[in-house]
């Protein structure tokens, strides 16, 4: 592995392209390569051992292709599994997670809503960070069945998406939250409905930026940042390329999509 290495990122699909997004901008001479697990999603409902194994699936592939570090674009895949990836794998694995600690700190009312998968909030990892920062705010936690789908479906502005997210929001609603923690790296291609729905005083957070920091930090600190404009950012799905191209958040002309079977 070099600096000219590619930075590897995975996601159970279409989502995590909202953390390779901020990870482009923050550094535009890397050369990224995306993972969609569309064929698995969600991984949201399924059992750890599981999403384990399909995390190890895709670093594999990750390294095969000579990842230098990789990025887990997915919350679930990183409250169950990074663990284990750290232990099994001599390179460095960024994760994301929900970000509570900001939401906690900025809210007024004490009172802050997490949007996230089953897996993620049932979690260890989710648990612990949790009880932390919830000591004195009060933290709604709504798992939002259905959505990955509707997302991987290329169906996130539709009438069903807003139909659901009104069903799943009451309870935040009733709360009065002033801070909604998205905890799933599909969920902010949905802000248009959820901005639709809450009312207007609810802020967003996710942890995007976060990722990309902790990347360019650690990149730096191994000295893997590279010095010299790589080729443009490569995608790969095992489920449907036109709908990861109608989703990834940049120009058409200035990346590439392949359907590959992994
Ligand atoms: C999922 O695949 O169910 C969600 C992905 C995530 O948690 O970010």
């Amino acid at each position: 592995m070099s600096k000219d290495s590619p930075i590897g990122i995975f996601d159970s699909g279409v989502g995590g392209t909202s953390i390779w997004k901020e990870i482009h901008e923050l550094l535009p001479l890397e050369h990224t390569i995306y993972l969609a697990d569309s064929d698995n999603a969600p991984y949201g409902e399924k059992p750890e051992e599981e999403i384990k194994r399909l995390s190890v699936k895709n670093t594999e592939k990750l390294l095969e292709m000579g990842a230098k570090i990789i990025v887990v674009a997915c919350n679930t895949a990183t409250t169950n599994a990074i663990k284990h990836l750290r232990s099994t794998y001599n390179l460095p694995f960024i994760g994301i997670e929900p970000a509570i600690k900001p939401a906690a700190l900025y809210s007024r009312k004490k009172c802050i809503g997490i949007l996230a998968t089953k897996g993620t909030l049932s979690s260890e990892l989710f648990a612990k960070t949790s009880d932390l920062y919830s000591k004195d705010t009060k933290v709604v936690e709504v798992v939002g069945s259905g959505l990955v789908e509707l997302i991987e479906r290329g169906r996130k502005d539709s009438p069903e998406m807003e139909k659901l997210l009104t069903s799943l929001l009451q309870p935040m609603i009733d709360a009065e939250i002033d801070y909604l923690v998205l905890g799933c790296s599909h969920y902010p291609f949905i802000i248009p409905t959820l901005k639709k729905i809450l009312p207007p005083k609810v802020s967003f957070i996710d942890s995007g930026m976060a990722v990309a920091k902790q990347t360019r930090l650690v990149l730096r600190s191994l000295d893997l940042l590279t010095e010299s404009r790589q080729h443009k950012p490569e995608f790969f799905t095992n489920g449907d390329p036109h709908i990861l191209d109608r989703i990834i958040p940049a120009p058409s002309d200035t990346f590439s999509i392949s359907y590959m079977d992994f």
